[in-house]
């Protein structure tokens, strides 16, 4: 018996749901993928169609929704009454991506506790100097750009900086991919989301039956890291037998939990791919967009900078978690972007059995396994209570005492108990180049690439986005 029956309320189905008209076949797969920025498109309908509305990816119905409180419902009520979107899922553990992001259910469960820990405020103190490190070199590097009068790529340094932050938290390992000029997995890794993405918007999985270069470029990749991850393990292994705190995900990964087995090596490497993966596209394209804002606000790069030189004295960057702290402003700076440039705007479910939802359009009965994309910010820029002028970049709106940082309908790293246990390491690293940025630098656009646009993958990005640097005196 469903549950729309058992209320006894005549409950609509999703087909009843207004929505877009589909093609033959495709459905509204075309409209959904064209122009590389799918989120948007899924705003552009919910203004036209309500806050919950109906689409079709090929063959299969789907509800879009962005009714905070159908969205709370379904992140609280997980892992055992929604779980992630199966199709998604199943792209990323066919290449191996198998991890906490993908896991459902009582493996979840054990996995995320090793993610929560190996991320706690507590081992992020722990591992500060790491970062300190990989900011030094950041620093070096815009000291050099800016010397030589040369542009700067900022996804691209934004990609080596969170990569080498990412892979010393989740292996150990320096790649120091900041302070390599040639060929390396700093280039090679930074491919696989797009591919990720490429491959779950696909009307046809081709790749089971043949692979093109790309997919044996993509395969290459991940056996290149799997080879990483085992060599690295050998040395977690050797470090732990010898007693001692982990000092690192993998590291954590060698002593389990007290009474859980031991990891295989697939659940080591798709969990630290997962990390990696995880960690990297989502705070560099953050940091890039707020590069950007930064470049084409200057009173707004005056601010952050005036903050920065009261609170690091001498110093280029903070020292600490506890003076990234007192970086309100540039902390607000990053609030901010996350608002106007989600890096994961919509995400994806289904429910495990049949559920009744609450919608504008009255209850709404959606069978087990049909897809909800829930949209996560596009209050954030409809809401205009909350966010007057929403689309104007204004950090200052995060400091006025009015706004909960992350509530419904603003939720950028997801709520309930999947919440993104990376938030603090991103919020950190972010905070820590927007003011370094501003302290040594000033910043202007350049636009000799493009004008700077932005495109969806597995995760929102900018392209295009280039800066000049001059050194401050
Ligand atoms: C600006 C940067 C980031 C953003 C916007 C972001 C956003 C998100 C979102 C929206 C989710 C899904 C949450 C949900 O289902 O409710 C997620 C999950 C996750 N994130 Fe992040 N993330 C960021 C950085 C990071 C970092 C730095 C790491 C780790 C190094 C990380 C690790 C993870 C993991 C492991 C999950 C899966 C959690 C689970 O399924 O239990 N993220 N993130």
């Amino acid at each position: 018996m469903t549950e729309a029956v058992t209320l006894g309320v005549a409950a609509r189905a999703v087909g009843d749901l207004p929505g877009p008209r589909g093609l033959p076949l495709l459905g509204n797969l075309p409209g959904f993928v064209r122009g590389g920025v799918p989120h948007r498109t899924l705003e552009a309908w919910c203004d036209r169609y309500g806050s919950t509305f109906r689409m079709s990816l090929g063959r299969m119905p789907a509800v879009v929704t962005a009714d905070p409180s159908v969205v709370a419902r379904i992140q609280r009520q997980r892992p055992d009454e929604f779980r992630r979107s199966s199709h998604m899922t199943g792209v990323l553990d066919e290449i191996g991506v198998h991890g906490v992001f993908t896991a459902e259910g009582d493996e979840w469960r054990r996995l995320r506790k090793m993610a929560t820990q190996a991320l706690n405020a507590a081992y992020l103190r722990q591992y500060f100097s790491t970062i300190a490190t990989v900011t030094e070199r950041l620093k070096r590097r815009w000291d050099t750009s800016a010397g030589d009068g040369r542009s700067v790529d900022v996804l691209d340094d934004m990609m080596r900086y969170t990569l080498d932050v990412t892979s010393g938290l989740a292996m150990g390992h320096d790649l120091n991919s900041l302070e390599q000029t040639g060929d390396g997995l700093h280039r090679r890794l930074p491919l696989l989301f797009p591919e990720f993405g490429r491959r779950i918007n696909a009307p046809v999985a081709y790749w089971r039956w043949f692979r093109l270069p790309r997919d044996r470029r993509l395969d290459a990749t991940v056996r290149e890291i799997d080879a990483l991850v085992r060599d690295r393990f050998a040395e977690a292994t050797r470090r732990m037998a010898g007693g001692g705190e982990p000092a690192n995900f993998l590291e954590a990964l060698v002593a389990p939990l007290e009474g859980e087995s031991p990891f295989t090596h697939e659940e080591v490497f798709g969990n630290v791919l997962t990390m990696l993966l995880a960690g990297e596209d989502t705070t560099s394209s953050t940091a890039a967009w707020a590069i950007h804002h930064l470049a084409e606000n200057p009173d707004v790069q005056e601010r952050v900078r005036a903050e920065a030189d009261e609170v690091l004295g001498d110093s280029g960057f903070p020292a600490d978690p506890a003076t990234v702290g007192r970086l309100g402003f540039a902390e607000a700076v990053v609030h901010e972007v996350a608002r106007l440039r989600p890096v994961a705007p919509f995400l994806a479910f289904q429910p495990l059995r049949d559920v009744t939802f609450d919608t504008e359009h009255g209850p709404l009965l959606v069978e087990k396994g049909v897809p909800v994309f829930a949209l996560m910010a596009y209050g954030a820029r409809r809401d205009l209570d909350r966010y007057p002028e929403p689309e104007v970049f204004r950090p200052e709106r995060w400091l006025e005492g009015r706004l909960p940082r992350e509530s419904l309908p603003f939720m950028p790293f997801g709520g309930g108990p999947r919440f993104c246990p990376g938030r603090n390491l991103a919020l950190l690293e972010a905070t820590i180049v927007v003011s370094l940025l501003c302290r040594s630098f000033t910043v202007e656009p350049d636009t000799s690439a493009g004008v700077v646009e932005e495109r969806m993958s597995f995760t929102a990005y900018p392209t295009n986005l280039r800066v000049r640097l001059r050194a401050r005196q």
